[in-house]
């Protein structure tokens, strides 16, 4: 696995980094709001897990399973899988690996606002903001990457390498076989 990979963009110790930030980030904010987090699977779940050990106070955890991506490329639109969590009235995170053109998180947005979310904010652990085509905006980001397909805690090609423990890029060979 570790062989597939050209070059590591973000390290284990940047990404411990980027989730204590961004867990005092989120504590300061959420703290007594009792925040409805939810995941979008499969993506989020090395940087949930990890993230929502590092806020320490009262909240509730949901997923919601969405695809936009096989392989990579984008397949041009979202699917939502399954019954939207209950967020009537409720202060929502949505919880991300990457916004890159913004289409999911914005239509994961929409849908939630729709169902009576009270409000809505996006956290990810990357941003590619060269990628984005939808007017979008995350309030918790992680850190930057440069626009080239990313794989490693959590981001897959084609299901595999979530479980790597930083993000890197694949060596082009990997893409020919
Ligand atoms: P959009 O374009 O909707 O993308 O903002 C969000 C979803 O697309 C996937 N994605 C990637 N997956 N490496 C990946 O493994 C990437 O570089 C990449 N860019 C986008 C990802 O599932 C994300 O949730």
């Amino acid at each position: 696995m570790h062989n597939d990979i050209e070059k590591i963009y973000v390290s284990e110790n940047e990404i411990n980094d980027m989730l204590n930030r961004l867990g005092k980030e989120i504590t300061n904010d959420y703290k007594d709001r009792n925040p409805l987090i939810i995941g979008l699977l499969k993506g989020c779940l090395p940087f949930m897990s990890d993230l929502v050990k590092k806020l320490d106070f009262p909240l509730t955890l949901n997923y919601i399973k969405a695809s936009s991506y096989q392989g990579i490329e984008s397949t041009g639109f979202i699917t939502i899988e399954g019954k939207v969590p209950d967020v009537k009235g409720r202060d929502v995170i949505v919880i991300d690996d990457i916004l890159d053109t913004g289409r999911t998180l914005d239509s994961i947005r929409r849908v939630l606002v729709e169902h009576g979310a009270n409000s809505v904010e996006l956290c990810v652990l990357l941003d590619k903001p060269e990628g984005r085509k939808f007017d979008i905006h995350a309030k918790y980001v992680g850190g930057p990457v440069p626009n080239e397909f990313v794989v490693g805690y959590g981001l897959d090609y084609n299901e595999h390498y979530r479980n790597l423990p930083y993000i890197g890029v694949l060596k082009p060979r990997v893409y020919q076989k």
